[in-house]
């Protein structure tokens, strides 16, 4: 029996993956490199000392994904082969619901035709729109997306619970992503993003190496301790071991619809990030106060209790642990 990951060489897939083979699983990685590498691959099995197979294909061909699913057996799928660059979204709407809507209803109907009924949704806090209370509850309402990218969550997620609503032999669970930020320990996988980043802590973290001038702060006017943008950075090793959490969960429960939180329920600043940042690779960030990006809103951090009662799960690694892996992960990858 397998677990299946379409993008598992991307930034949350390949942790997840280290992850999943640390806990003794078997995965089978789908990945068309749209946004990752192969170095990756061998990363994973740098780290984690197992192997495990891999296709080199788009999720949303049909012919190649029946042919995995004939060729594997397949106990459940964890999809991270998302797009989620939020402004890339505003640009290019049709690719956007194509890649992730059309790509989520190829791999649920494949899954049936195999019954194959364990799926683990990476859905973001993005899908609360701007939340009225704070800390963000999954009872929150969601709705008011911004952006493609936002809406394309927000739909999977309505999707999944129609599907669920007409089958409810299903196992389902919609993970709420916070922030997630650092890199693993070993410096051997990271988030790399491609051109300049639109991510706060990807960003400081080039301003620090030198490859960028300065960091933009958008906005100094929220209503937030000091003015910044306050955010719930989560470290991606935490996020996934919750998947691995998840999972285990959706094999001993009976069939079910789940919704988490996937945060560490502390609200950092623009500023508290440069500060911590500084603290703790030694450099400096410079910044200067701009004006606030579209879309944004003043504050976001969750409400972590239920996966904590429900999953056993929570974050553990703290901020200093976040900052210190990714400024690790790009000292390795200049
Ligand atoms: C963004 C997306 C969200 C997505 C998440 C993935 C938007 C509006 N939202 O969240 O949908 O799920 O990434 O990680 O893009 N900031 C600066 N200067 C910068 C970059 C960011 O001041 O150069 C500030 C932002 O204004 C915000 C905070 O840093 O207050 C975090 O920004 P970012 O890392 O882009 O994440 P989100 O906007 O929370």
């Amino acid at each position: 029996m397998a677990i299946l990951l379409p993008g598992g060489a991307g930034f949350i897939g390949s942790h997840t993956a280290v992850e999943l083979l640390n806990a003794g699983k078997e995965i089978v990685i789908i990945d068309n490199f749209s946004n990752s590498k192969p170095s990756v691959l061998d990363a994973i099995k740098e780290i984690t000392g197992k192997d495990f197979k891999f296709y080199e294909m788009d999720y949303l061909d049909k012919e190649k994904l029946e042919k995995v699913f004939e060729e594997n057996n397949i106990e459940a799928v964890l999809n991270f082969a998302g797009y989620k660059a939020v402004g890339e979204s505003v640009k290019k709407p049709i690719e956007y619901y194509t890649n992730n809507i059309s790509g989520a209803l190829v791999l649920l109907d494949t899954m049936r035709k195999y019954n194959c009924k364990k799926f683990i949704f990476s859905s973001s806090a993005t899908v609360y729109g701007d939340p009225e209370t704070m800390p963000i509850t999954e009872d929150c309402k969601t709705g008011g997306t911004t952006n493609p990218y936002g809406t394309t969550k927000l739909f999977i997620e309505q999707i999944l619970k129609d599907i669920y609503k007409s089958d409810n032999t299903w196992d389902i669970c919609i993970l709420r992503y916070f922030n997630p930020v650092g890199a693993h320990e070993s410096g051997l996988i990271g988030e790399e993003p491609q051109g300049i980043p639109n991510n706060l802590m990807p960003y400081i973290a080039r301003v620090a190496a030198g490859t960028l001038k300065e960091l933009s702060v958008f906005g100094n006017d929220y209503n937030t301790p000091d003015g910044t943008g306050v955010r719930d950075y989560i470290h991606v090793v935490d996020l996934a071991k919750g998947h691995v959490k998840a999972l285990e969960k959706l094999d001993k429960e009976n069939a079910g619809l789940y919704i988490y939180n996937l945060g560490t329920g502390k609200g950092y600043s623009v500023l508290d990030m440069v500060k911590a940042f500084e603290s703790v690779t030694g450099k400096k960030v410079p910044y200067k106060i701009a004006p606030r990006r579209e879309g944004d809103i003043a504050m976001c951090y969750a409400d972590p209790k239920r996966a904590k009662e429900e999953l056993g799960w929570e974050a553990t690694k703290t901020l200093e642990d976040m900052c210190k892996d990714s400024w690790n992960y790009i000292e390795k990858h200049r």
